[in-house]
């Protein structure tokens, strides 16, 4: 396309040359083959239960758009009571809903840190944690990941450099890439000295925790203490919910304009949640099921790949190293049936890409074992 002698849309193409070069080329590749790749974690997604509490929704008129911000006419039923439970769920003061937990993190990070205070990340934060650091008020520094004293030591040199604010912790109890988790109470301890914890428990949520309640669940309720929870994993929605202090969730509908400034999540999530909510509660097999799903997968991995360290949760990263090699063996893993995607920096840290293996209910236990057969038959040799 020409225009006035220039070509505007150069700078894109060439911009995707270049990563198509590098084996970075990023596509949208629809599903086919055994789940192993999604975050569906209990398989709530097909939900039998969450379908029919959303057809009777419907039936009752429950609108499928809540057609305006929640401050004007995007306020319905289904969401405030939504949140209720939740909040009693969670044992925190309150929740808030948000279209999902990208949006919730970005919110929460650019709204409650105040100028002065100071934003300290996990050097492993999801990138929605990141963007909001960046576009926050707070100071940002990061820390090396699961690494309390080295976070101890970032806050000891700030304060000595006369700071007062808050400082606001934030990490996740599971992490997305990796599958390892936070050391949530020595964090605690520091937050408690020094401010806040924010834990994003988007991969913990259903999964960890008393009926799922979280790897925060026992924090849940302190006034310094802000959780996220996303409804679009293991809760088999889309959406997710930001729990903590009375003070903060109002604090958050007043001054947070993702919220302020965007149409409400659709009631009929809200009614999805609430369900997924009940079945957590009603149906603690499935937690156990996912747990022994996550030691056969170990198990078999012992047997064939034994070089290969594993995460002990749900996610397992598969570290190949070089992308092109991932790449090459994602493609050959899923031409035997199974979706399993390959991972590349930038999402992760360079020379560490991987194939994100994610078990979930949806892949039955034929299939866990096949799979460790076949990853050892197509492992490269590097
Ligand atoms: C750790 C973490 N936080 C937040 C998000 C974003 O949540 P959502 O997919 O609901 O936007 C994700 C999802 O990829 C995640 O892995």
């Amino acid at each position: 396309m020409e225009q006035g002698g220039m070509d505007r849309l150069a700078f894109y193409r060439r911009d995707l040359e270049a990563l198509s070069h590098a084996s970075r080329l990023r596509r949208l590749n629809a599903r086919r083959g055994v789940d192993f790749s999604s975050n569906d974690y209990l398989g709530l997604a097909q939900s039998v239960r969450i379908r029919d509490a959303v057809a009777a929704a419907l039936d009752r008129g429950v609108p499928v758009g809540a057609a305006g911000s929640r401050l004007l006419r995007g306020e319905t039923e289904a969401q405030a009571e939504f949140e209720d439970a939740a909040a009693a769920f969670f044992g925190a003061e309150a929740a808030l809903g948000f279209g999902g937990g990208y949006v919730a993190n970005f919110a929460v990070i650019t709204t409650l840190p105040q100028r002065g205070d100071l934003l300290l990340m996990d050097a492993l934060s999801h990138a929605s944690t990141q963007e909001g650091a960046r576009a926050g008020r707070a100071e940002m520094a990061t820390f090396r990941h699961g690494d309390v004293g080295y976070a101890e030591d970032v806050i000891t040199k700030w304060r000595g450099a006369g700071h007062r604010g808050a400082v606001w912790i934030a990490v996740e109890s599971l992490y997305s890439m990796d599958g390892d988790r936070a050391p949530l109470d020595d964090l605690m301890r520091l937050a408690d000295t020094h401010g806040f914890l924010l834990v994003d428990e988007a991969h913990a949520t259903g999964v960890f925790g008393p009926a799922g309640r979280g790897l925060a669940h026992h924090l849940e309720g302190r006034g310094n203490v802000v959780t996220l929870h996303t409804l679009g994993k293991a809760m088999g929605g889309s959406g997710a919910l930001i729990c903590g202090a009375r003070v903060l969730v109002d604090f958050l509908i007043n001054r947070c304009r993702p919220f302020i400034f965007a149409t409400a999540p659709s009631p009929l999530m809200a009614v999805a949640g609430q369900e997924a909510l009940a079945i957590l509660r009603d149906e603690p097999w499935r937690q156990a099921a996912l747990q022994d799903r996550v030691a056969l997968f170990a198990s078999q991995m012992a047997r064939h790949l034994p070089q290969v360290p594993l995460s002990g949760s749900q996610i397992v990263p598969l570290i190949v190293g070089p992308d092109a090699a991932t790449m090459d063996l994602a493609a050959k893993v899923q031409a035997r049936g199974f979706d399993i995607r390959g991972i590349r920096p930038p999402t992760v840290p360079e020379g560490t890409a991987r194939l994100r293996v994610s078990l979930t209910l949806n892949a039955p236990e034929a299939e866990v074992i096949r799979l460790a057969g076949v990853l050892e038959e197509l492992w490269p040799d590097l």
